[in-house]
């Protein structure tokens, strides 16, 4: 089972998983991270400023979850966009060794198996970063996706497309497909961390970590991970059954083990 962390704040959440990624790289400076995008993670990438001041990060490698397909890498909303001004431009990372899928629609066909072979040539990812639809994608394998999936086209669900639109003048320009990571890839990576925040996605948290194991719930996948962390506000906390376990054993847990 995931190990969840309920934390009073987005912040909090920030600071547990990115002390978590800057003890990763001053361990392995060429460490490879697996980035998500959307609203979820940025606390992290925020609090990362902080952390990584005198810290080399000139080898550090990593490769987003997914993009939009057909939507112009210029486009400010593009993955690829959002990557280097969130993650890349301020944390002074390498954008040669910054890979996101290629979501142009010439070279789709191959872009899946382009991408499975250049995280394959990095080894693989240390640690993955993710956030959870309402509809409980991660990535972008929304319901129904294979939990052996690999990297490929996805058409996204309108719930996802609604929940995407604020990010865009009109849900009309929410592109219909994007290239995702599969719930296969995401599971070869070597430490999942899963955050949510807020109401909204208590009920996708609960089924994701306490639910059954099902495709329908492409989430609950984790389960599946042998180092899977789950990092929660209260308000994503709330459909959780067990969440007095969950902090009994936080608060008990030998500070040397991280998370
Ligand atoms: C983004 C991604 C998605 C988002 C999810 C939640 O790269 O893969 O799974 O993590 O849609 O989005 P937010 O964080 O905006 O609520």
């Amino acid at each position: 089972m995931a190990e969840v962390v309920i934390v009073e704040s987005k912040d909090a959440a920030g600071a547990l998983v990115a002390a978590e990624i800057a003890a990763l790289i001053e361990n392995r400076p060429d460490a490879v991270l697996g980035l998500a995008t959307g609203s979820t993670p940025l606390p992290v990438y925020q609090a990362l400023r902080g952390r990584l001041d005198g810290v080399d990060v000139s080898q550090v490698r990593g490769f987003a979850l997914d993009e939009y397909v057909g939507l112009d890498p210029a486009h400010a909303e593009s993955y690829r966009s959002v990557i280097t001004r969130e993650v890349v431009e301020p944390l002074g990372l390498d954008p040669q060794r910054i890979q996101v899928p290629n979501g142009a629609e010439a070279t789709i066909q191959h872009a899946g198996a382009d991408y499975e072979a250049a995280i394959a040539a990095a080894g693989g990812v240390d640690l993955q970063i993710l956030g959870i639809g309402t509809d409980g994608h991660i990535g972008f394998n929304e319901p129904g996706s294979s939990f052996a999936s690999r990297t490929r086209v996805k058409t996204l669900t309108e719930q996802t497309r609604e929940d995407n639109a604020r990010f865009f003048d009109s849900i009309d320009d929410v592109p219909r497909h994007c290239i995702t990571q599969g719930l296969g890839t995401i599971l070869q990576a070597r430490h999942l961390v899963l955050l949510a925040f807020g109401e909204g996605k208590a009920q996708a948290v609960a089924d994701a970590v306490e639910g059954p194991l099902t495709a329908s719930l492409p989430g609950s996948a984790i389960q599946l991970h042998p180092h899977a962390t789950v990092v929660v506000d209260e308000a994503a906390a709330s459909k959780l059954k067990l969440a007095d376990y969950y902090r009994y054993t936080y608060a008990n847990k030998p500070a040397w083990q991280g998370i």
